[in-house]
């Protein structure tokens, strides 16, 4: 049994405790059920408790519960367009074409990539680095992020916007030396960090046109998206990970480009590392019947359509409201940004907890989750809440989500949506 997490790290006895998941709800003990908007953190892409699922698990375990990678080779079927599959971790590919000074990576503020030293180093979330500021490695570099709402000047138009952001960029590759850059990595539509915030169009192009003008890679961080291909430009690495496997199994995989896989041909390489999990092949049956889940019931095209319904029903029950600055997404993945004072786009004081407060509110009173986070005006300020159904959500769920996320809001700031 555990409690529903209010505060990431506290245990709270106000928490409801958790006895099951079915479907789209969770089930507390003597607490009504409470729907799930947000897949937990964006995680349980075709909802919870899937007997399919559990057949393949248990299927592979019969067959064979645990191999180490290095002694047997993969079967693969077929042969992927884009970034080629791989359950593992990044190699060293400048090191093998000779540019061993290639140790500096771009992210950028506002964006988390988790916390390991490594990729809290890369992220720019400052409320989840800070404890951890001293140890975080300094070949790491941040240039501002793309959002456009508090970004954009007045009248700029997207193009503008894109030149000058790719400006930016080019600015911090000429500071370290253009040579000495690895690699930029970023979230197309940040996430936690910046609460479901796509990137302008134009954006991405900009940058891959900069990187391949320095030799650079580009490297996606689509962990909490994972939905493959789905931007008009294709990077040279790509993290899946949290509706890779809908969370029947803790899983991640890194997508790698045709470039870095010519170069391990090339020499005969392959990526050192060699943690005694990956590979795992009951995590790599689950991920393959979600995905069949997924592609097998088109779930994708469901997204879009009820991608439209939630961007819809958010705008018109939300949009004119005084305290939300922002309403922002892409298909079944969106944000609403809490403000004080909307004409100045000021943030709350961070001690008020706004977002967390929306999100107790909906979770107790209005029996609706959603996953809430600080930080998306920059350092510690900026509150938002996050909206991510399961991929095969009704419209009738939908409308009830947006309903029930209103009602919260309505009752935090005592307003009438
Ligand atoms: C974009 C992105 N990258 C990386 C991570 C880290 O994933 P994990 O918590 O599984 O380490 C997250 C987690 O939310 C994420 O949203």
């Amino acid at each position: 049994m555990v409690r529903f997490s209010l505060s990431r790290q506290t245990i709270d006895s106000s928490l409801p405790v958790l006895a099951r998941a079915k479907g789209y709800y969770w089930h507390a003990l003597h607490r009504p059920k409470v729907l799930d908007a947000c897949g937990g953190a964006g995680v349980a892409c075709i909802g919870h408790g899937s007997e399919d699922v559990a057949r393949a698990v248990l299927a592979q375990m019969k067959t064979c519960s645990y191999v180490s990678y290095a002694h047997f080779q993969m079967l693969r079927s077929g042969e992927p367009k884009g970034p080629r599959d791989g359950m593992g971790s990044k190699g060293s590919t400048f090191v093998w074409t000779g540019q061993p000074q290639r140790v500096n990576v771009i992210a950028r503020w506002e964006s988390y990539h988790g916390t390991t030293l490594g990729s809290l180093s890369a992220s720019g979330h400052v409320v989840r680095r800070g404890p951890f500021e001293p140890m975080l490695a300094p070949t790491f570099h941040k240039i501002p992020a793309c959002n456009p709402y508090r970004q954009r000047l007045t009248d700029e138009c997207d193009a503008d916007f894109v030149a000058r952001k790719a400006a930016e960029l080019e600015a911090e590759f000429e500071r370290l030396g253009p040579d000495t850059v690895a690699a930029v990595i970023l979230e197309p539509v940040v996430g936690a960090a910046l609460g479901c915030a796509p990137s302008v169009p134009g954006y991405l192009q900009a940058v891959k046109a900069v990187c391949e003008k320095h030799g650079a890679l580009l490297i996606f961080d689509e962990v909490i998206r994972s939905r493959w291909q789905q931007e008009s430009v294709v990077p040279d690495l790509q993290t899946i990970a949290k509706g890779f496997t809908g969370g029947y199994q803790p899983a991640s995989a890194l997508l790698v480009g045709a470039k870095i896989v010519e170069v391990m041909e090339r020499g005969g390489r392959t990526f050192t590392r060699g943690q005694t999990y990956q590979n795992h092949p009951v995590v790599a049956a689950t991920a393959l019947k979600v995905q069949e889940i997924i592609q097998g019931g088109d779930l994708l095209a469901n997204v879009r359509v009820q991608g439209q319904l939630l961007e819809k029903l958010l705008r018109a029950k939300l949009g004119g409201h005084p305290n939300v600055g922002d309403i922002r997404g892409r298909g079944l993945f969106w944000g609403v940004e809490f403000v004080e004072d909307e004409a100045a786009k000021q943030p709350f004081d961070p001690s008020m907890q706004v977002a967390q407060r929306v999100h107790r509110a909906a979770v107790r009173d209005f029996q609706v989750l959603v996953y809430h986070g600080q930080g998306c005006a920059g350092g510690c300020k900026g509150d938002h809440i996050m909206i991510m159904p399961a991929y095969d959500i009704s419209s009738r769920l939908v409308v009830d989500i947006v309903q029930r996320v209103a009602s919260a809001v309505d009752d935090v700031f005592g307003t009438k949506c």
